[in-house]
């Protein structure tokens, strides 16, 4: 009896787990502040971070700043490619707080303007 209740319990526990893990978290930053914060200008985060002048606390500013990326629909063009962009970005700047080997050049690779705005990014 005693097994039972727990083993119901156990299952109600689950099910309300993967509920929570079906509703993906919503961005607290749109792609508009993201850009205005960390890619606008020639003094920007990621122009720093792109010279190989950024810090610690810029790589870990990035991270967060890529991640709200992720979690946000574009306003133009194909979620998957948006997707596919923004992860792998997400992960460059992963790299690069993790200090990885070669993290630089893949941050590079994976930080091109021109190739993520002109699908996804309105005149
Ligand atoms: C993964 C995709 C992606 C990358 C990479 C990206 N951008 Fe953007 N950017 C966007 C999108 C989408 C918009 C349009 C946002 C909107 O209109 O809501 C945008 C808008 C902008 C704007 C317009 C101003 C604004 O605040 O909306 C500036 C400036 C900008 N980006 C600069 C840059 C620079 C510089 C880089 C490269 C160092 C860069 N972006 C890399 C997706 C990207």
């Amino acid at each position: 009896m005693h097994r039972t209740v727990s083993q119901l319990a156990l299952g109600a526990f689950l099910a309300a787990l993967v509920a929570g893990c079906a509703t993906s978290p919503k961005p607290t930053q749109d792609i508009h502040e993201v850009m205005e914060t960390g890619f606008k200008g020639k003094e920007s985060l990621s122009a720093r971070i792109t010279g190989g002048n950024g810090s610690a606390a810029d790589h870990q500013t990035m991270v967060g700043l890529t991640y709200q990326l992720t979690l946000n629909k574009p306003p133009m063009g194909d979620l998957a490619s948006w997707t596919e962009k923004t992860t792998a970005l997400h992960a460059a700047a992963k790299a690069l707080a993790a200090n990885q080997p070669m993290a630089l050049d893949g941050w590079k690779a994976a930080v091109n303007c021109k190739a993520c705005h002109s699908v996804h990014k309105p005149d």
